[in-house]
């Protein structure tokens, strides 16, 4: 496996492989890399003759007051885990190397997609990862890319900027990958203390029960989200952003009982660690 650290290196690379007829995979990352990471790749690498993981902490995803600076950087352990997943290359850029006008070039998808959920409290997130993402489309020129839905609205976001954009790819969601106590994993996890992962418990635990209520037939959103609510607001741990549900695709407003497909999704501060969940409710 390569680490590449620039844009002329990684279009060599990518050059190199298309003339071999090879296909590509593109799994984007802003490191830290965990299980939820090495699923992607692994798919990646299953589905494509070579596979790129890029790792950037992407600067224009983040507000004025969030982690950028104490988000975890572990390129080493990022390289060994991307090569034992089966990638060919770690693309690790600068934030020069990825932006290096200081006027920029914004990819923006409009409407309810970027305003609700997390468009609400992070109102510039989305435009920086379709920016980024752009760029690392561009450049790796894959078939297929690779997005976990922990993420849901993200990938929501990518599908509609792929879909207006006609990006010529696939894009591959995979499933939510938890640890054995239920807590989404998340590269953020590590800013937990002890007892902010317990009380974080509430969040799988709160949705599961949700999805079971679902299940026996419960088509009444605002019943759904607020007994979510109750259990999470009863964590005197927990400072809840949202706990929402909308219609998908493309996160319609729900109007009446739920049908088809639905995001139920929550974001809720830990001391000062945001983290975010959510299951689809839908009918077998
Ligand atoms: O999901 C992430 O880690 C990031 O938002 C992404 C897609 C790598 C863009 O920076």
């Amino acid at each position: 496996m390569k680490l590449v650290k620039t844009v002329a290196e990684l279009r060599e690379e990518i050059a190199a492989a298309k003339t071999a007829g090879k296909t590509i995979g593109l799994v984007p990352t802003m490191g830290a890399l965990h299980e939820g990471h090495a699923s992607l790749i692994k798919a990646a690498n299953m589905e494509n003759d070579f596979v790129v993981v890029s790792v950037f902490v992407n600067p224009t995803q983040f507000g004025p007051n969030e982690d950028l600076e104490a988000y975890p950087r572990t390129l080493d352990a990022d390289c060994k885990l991307a090569e034992a997943m089966g990638a060919d290359i770690v693309f690790a850029p600068s934030a020069k190397e990825m932006y290096p006008s200081e006027d920029m070039t914004w990819v923006e998808v409009t409407g309810n997609v970027t305003k609700v959920l997390c468009g609400r409290s992070r109102p510039i997130h989305f435009r920086g990862v379709t920016t980024v993402v752009s760029k690392l489309f561009n450049l790796a020129q894959p078939d297929r890319a690779y997005f976990g839905q922990k993420d849901a609205q993200q990938v929501e976001v990518l599908k509609r900027m792929v879909k207006d954009l006609f990006f010529n790819l696939q894009l591959r969601v995979m499933p939510i990958v938890r640890e054995a106590d239920g807590l989404a994993k998340s590269s953020r996890n590590t800013y937990l203390s002890g007892s902010e992962h317990q009380a974080a418990l509430v969040l799988s635990r709160s949705l599961k029960k949700a999805q079971e209520r679902f299940a026996a037939g419960e088509r009444n959103a605002a019943a759904l989200t607020e007994a979510v609510r109750e259990e999470i607001a009863a964590e005197p741990m927990s400072n809840i952003d949202y706990v929402e549900i909308y219609r998908l695709p493309e996160l319609q407003p729900v109007n009446g009982p739920l049908t088809g497909s639905s995001l139920l999704a929550v974001a809720v501060k830990f001391g000062t660690t945001r983290l975010i969940d959510n299951v689809i409710l839908e009918e077998k």
